[in-house]
């Protein structure tokens, strides 16, 4: 016989939480986790293996606990004068969050952000303890600065997060917007750029706002523009005085040799990976105009996935494509699906298995 959760003695404020969960199934076709599908490039692989063969002659030791290279790495890729201290890395994004959320949310304490958004917000503010409040989006899901921010004085949260642009609707978000966020709390400002490579060329970051702001926080990933989502690396620019922080509850040696070397190494091949983002944005703008010549809705996206509405009964579309070997998400919101931008031939077979589907509502 085996146990349920009920049957454990499990902290009482996650009782009835459900973990994450975006169906994972071996179809031919998989467009559902806004992963990069472009493989790495062969040079760029093969430069990464070097390096990881390296480090794995001295993984007898532990590494280098400030990755002070791969930092290094970070503040060169992002520019604007940023130094290794003001850099930080962990295990995906995701932890570089909980990392975050350790730091300056944890029990009475609240994380505020503006629904629909990433959906592990949430779950990585209940796990450690703190409260998650919503706050509200405007129409086609947009923020402006006044009502950001006088929801986020309403709420005070401690932690705000900003998703820019945002999952799953792939929305932009304005430099003003943050700056009024910024403004209308004490508490830290997370601005998660995930997707800002895939944004038109010249969209400023949230990075150039740094200089002045000690609470500000410009969070980003590899797993997308780099290709990275199975190596697991994120990173954050900030004030080095957040990045102390951060280092009272992070785990000694968090980041592998191994990842270390592989984020470093490809890194290096930061261009041949942009140019690999222009392709993918192509295949965002092909879905956003096909989908829309069929009779559905897409929402603006500066990601690497869009959101379309006037779906009937989403979850029979969803069924259908799954059916046709297409894995997209149904991400909760009436009416709407998203899907992730694949590589040409991926992408026809999405646009192909919705046009045989039927015709929107
Ligand atoms: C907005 C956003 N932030 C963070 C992440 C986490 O990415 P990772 O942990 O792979 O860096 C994702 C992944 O989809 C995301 O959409």
């Amino acid at each position: 016989m085996t146990a349920s959760l009920e049957d454990l003695p499990l902290r009482d404020d996650l009782r009835g939480l459900a973990p994450y969960g975006a169906p994972q199934a071996p179809l031919p076709v998989a467009l559902n986790v806004n992963e990069n599908t472009h493989p790495v490039p062969q040079e760029v692989a093969d430069d990464i293996l070097d390096a990881i063969a390296i480090a794995l002659r001295e993984v007898n030791r532990y590494p280098d606990r400030e990755f002070t290279a791969l930092r290094e790495g970070f503040a060169d890729y992002l520019g604007h004068g940023l130094t290794a201290d003001q850099i930080w890395a962990a295990n995906g994004s995701n932890e570089v969050l909980q990392h975050l959320l350790q730091a300056f949310a944890g029990p009475g304490r609240t994380a505020f952000g503006f629904a629909p958004t990433y959906s592990m917000y949430p779950l990585l503010t209940r796990a450690t303890g703190a409260t998650w409040v919503a706050g509200v989006r405007g129409a086609d899901f947009t923020i402006d600065a006044q009502d950001a921010a006088s929801q986020i004085s309403a709420a005070s949260p401690d932690v705000v997060f900003l998703c820019a642009p945002n999952n799953p609707t792939g929305t932009p978000l304005t430099l003003d917007v943050i700056e009024a966020a910024y403004d209308a709390t004490d508490g830290i400002v997370i601005v998660d750029e995930a997707y800002q490579e895939f944004a038109p060329h010249g969209t400023p970051s949230a990075v150039t706002l740094l200089p002045g702001r000690e609470r500000l926080v410009v969070s980003r990933t590899m797993s997308k523009a780099f290709a990275f989502a199975g190596a697991r690396v994120g990173y954050l620019a900030a004030d080095p005085a957040v990045i102390d922080a951060l280092r009272l509850v992070r785990l000694p040696y968090h980041l592998s040799a191994l990842t270390q070397a592989a984020a470093s190494a490809a890194l290096r091949h930061a261009s041949t990976m942009m140019r690999m983002v222009d392709d993918i944005r192509e295949q965002r703008d092909r879905i956003s105009a096909t989908v829309e010549a069929l009779g559905y809705r897409p929402y603006e996206s500066w990601t690497n996935f869009v959101l379309f509405g006037g779906v009937e009964d989403p979850a029979s579309t969803w069924k259908a494509l799954y059916d046709r070997g297409v894995l997209i998400r149904d991400v909760g919101i009436p009416y709407h699906l998203r899907v992730t931008a694949g590589t040409a031939d991926e992408t026809t077979a999405f646009l192909d298995a919705l046009a045989s589907v039927g015709s929107a509502s």
